[in-house]
């Protein structure tokens, strides 16, 4: 079935001007960009973003990181999107991710990993609601 998932170009891969790169990997995957902004969170927008994770070890760095530079956020839309773009991103730690994946290709650790995408549906509800309001989805 066609869904609509979340993703994230993190600051590690804006700073490094490889926003193109990502979207285009994204595109040859079969997903359409239908929303797209280039925003810079404050830390307390980070960890509500992230608030699932606030009792792992790593919460502290992962928020710190992901309010350090701009991020561009994103909503793809495709058959089965969600499973396509968790193939297309690889493994969350890029040592792990298969070759051909974004992470293989520009992630630098398991931290600063380029990108994030929804991990089921109903997370993928909850993540687009955060940053874009209906009217700016444009199918
Ligand atoms: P993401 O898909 O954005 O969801 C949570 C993020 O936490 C994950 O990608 C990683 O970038 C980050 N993360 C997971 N494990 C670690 C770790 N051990 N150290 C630092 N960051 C981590």
């Amino acid at each position: 079935a066609i869904q609509r998932t979340f993703s994230i170009i993190k600051p590690d891969a804006t700073r490094r001007n490889l926003t193109g790169k990502i979207n285009a990997k994204l595109e040859e995957a079969g997903l359409r960009i239908i929303a797209q902004k280039r925003i810079h969170l404050t830390q307390a927008q980070a960890g509500q973003f992230y608030a699932v994770h606030k009792e792992r070890p790593f919460f502290g760095e992962l928020v710190e990181f992901m309010a350090s530079e701009p991020i561009v956020v994103q909503v793809l839309e495709g058959e089965d999107a969600i499973a396509k773009n968790r193939e297309v991103m690889g493994a969350t730690n890029p040592a792990d991710a298969a070759e051909g994946t974004i992470r293989k290709e520009f992630a630098l650790s398991i931290g600063e990993n380029s990108i994030h995408g929804s991990d089921g549906p109903d997370t993928a509800a909850t993540e687009i609601a955060f940053f874009f309001s209906g009217l700016e989805l444009v199918g």
